[in-house]
């Protein structure tokens, strides 16, 4: 689809995340992912991926906003958009949908550079998904 077909408010988030994107520090990949969570009170969260030269201590775009939001004292998210320059629209990794998962996202766009968007919901990103109840 096209993301002139999405509503206002995922239009919003689209566009905080192809902005958010631009922040990304990817030297090693040169993989720039863009990142916006929409929180149950309707705040936008924004976050991109951040390479370090010791590889593993990357920090994806998806995880970078879930961990800005909880640190401005946010609780729950519903949607995330997520963008890259890839074709087709790039998914979150497996560790990112477990971490949206457990933060209360259910929506999930993914867009690219090209315009093509893909709308899903996160239950079929991950089914049977880990979950741990506190005592
Ligand atoms: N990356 C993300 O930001 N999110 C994902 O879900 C998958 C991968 C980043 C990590 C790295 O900086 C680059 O994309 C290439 O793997």
């Amino acid at each position: 689809m096209r993301g002139d077909a999405l509503s206002g408010e995922d239009r919003e988030l689209l566009a905080a995340a192809h902005a958010v994107r631009l922040h990304a520090h990817a030297p090693y990949s040169r993989f720039r992912v863009g990142a916006a969570l929409r929180t149950a009170e309707g705040a936008v969260i924004v976050g991109c991926n951040v390479e370090n030269v010791v590889l593993g201590e990357t920090v994806c775009a998806e995880k970078s906003a879930i961990v800005g939001g909880v640190s401005q004292g946010h609780q729950r998210f519903q949607v995330v958009a997520i963008v890259t320059d890839h074709r087709p629209a790039a998914s979150p990794c497996g560790s990112c949908r477990q971490m949206l998962f457990t933060w209360g996202v259910e929506r999930v766009i993914l867009a690219n550079l090209s315009g093509e968007v893909e709308v899903w919901s996160l239950a079929d990103l991950l089914p049977r998904s880990f979950v741990l109840e506190l005592p």
